[in-house]
């Protein structure tokens, strides 16, 4: 059994954090599991990845604070890192990764949701960063997508408050993109899955890479990333195809990822 398990169908994959017992809390194990899964997808055929978590209730309820508990600063610090580089391998996946988040996305959960490319939500989800509480900053990644996301004076208040929100408030302030019922969170995530697997993966991958280099760069810098990104499609075949196939107003398109 593994803390992450992993799932086919057809080009989607399906991670599912699978730690119930602790609301899928992120202790070191379930790291390692998560980034074994995420080093073993198939970039060649798996054109986008959902993240959700097992049971009703929770998508990951943070850290493991038991682990953390007895932490030094240096294992702190090494703990925070593990968890960062996870993160951020997830985010520059060459593939788009959705949250599907089913429940308490608190701390390490909200954390991994945001590493994600977008999130959809079920009404009962609950995001938040309750570290302060606990006496300890946000450590993956939290600090900072939270305010790339949301802006820094919605994320300080989260943050300083570890007050939780519910997904209606989610959705307001920009963190999740869409609201669904429980039951039917899973069939949404597939259905936008299954439109992006629709276009051709290296347009995808190269407009993914251009939104999450760009964003941190200014304006000149981030345009010239777009023309080289742009640029670069021209030489795929992918590229011949679709735009052959609009020409010959043909419906059927032959994307084969090269
Ligand atoms: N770490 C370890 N165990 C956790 C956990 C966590 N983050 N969250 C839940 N669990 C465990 C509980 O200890 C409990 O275990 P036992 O049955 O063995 O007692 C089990 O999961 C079920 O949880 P509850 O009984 O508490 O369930 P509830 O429905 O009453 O409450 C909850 C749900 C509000 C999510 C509550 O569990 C909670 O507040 N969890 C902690 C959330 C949190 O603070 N997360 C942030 C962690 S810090 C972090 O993530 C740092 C970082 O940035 C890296």
């Amino acid at each position: 059994m593994s803390f992450a398990e992993y799932e086919v169908k057809d080009m989607i994959a399906v991670i599912t954090m699978n730690r119930p017992s602790a609301l899928n809390a992120l202790n070191s194990e379930v790291l390692d599991d998560l980034n074994a899964v995420i080093d073993a997808v198939d970039l060649k055929t798996i054109r986008c990845l959902i993240i959700t978590g097992a049971g009703e209730k929770s998508f990951v309820a943070g850290a493991d604070i038991g682990e953390m508990s007895a932490l030094t600063k240096e294992e702190g610090i090494a703990f925070s890192k593990k968890g960062n580089d996870l993160f951020r391998k997830i985010e520059t996946l060459p593939i788009p990764v959705i949250a599907a988040v089913n429940g308490y996305a608190l701390g390490g959960g909200c954390e991994l949701s945001m590493a994600c490319d977008f999130r959809i939500a079920s009404e009962n989800a609950v995001f938040g960063q309750p570290e302060t509480g606990l006496g300890i900053t946000p450590g993956f990644g939290g600090t900072q997508r939270l305010a790339r996301l949301i802006g820094a004076g919605a994320a300080k208040q989260m943050i300083y408050t570890a007050r939780n929100i519910k997904a209606d408030e989610a959705m307001r302030i920009g963190l999740v993109n869409s609201v669904v019922p429980a039951d039917q969170l899973m069939a949404a995530a597939e259905k936008i899955a299954g439109q992006i697997a629709k276009n051709a993966p290296i347009a995808v991958a190269n407009a993914k890479a251009a939104i999450n280099e760009g964003i941190q760069k200014p304006m000149e810098e981030a345009e010239s990333i777009e023309e080289h990104r742009f640029g670069s499609c021209f030489e795929t075949h992918d590229q011949k195809e679709g735009m052959s196939a609009f020409l010959e107003k043909r419906k059927d398109k032959n994307f084969i990822n090269q």
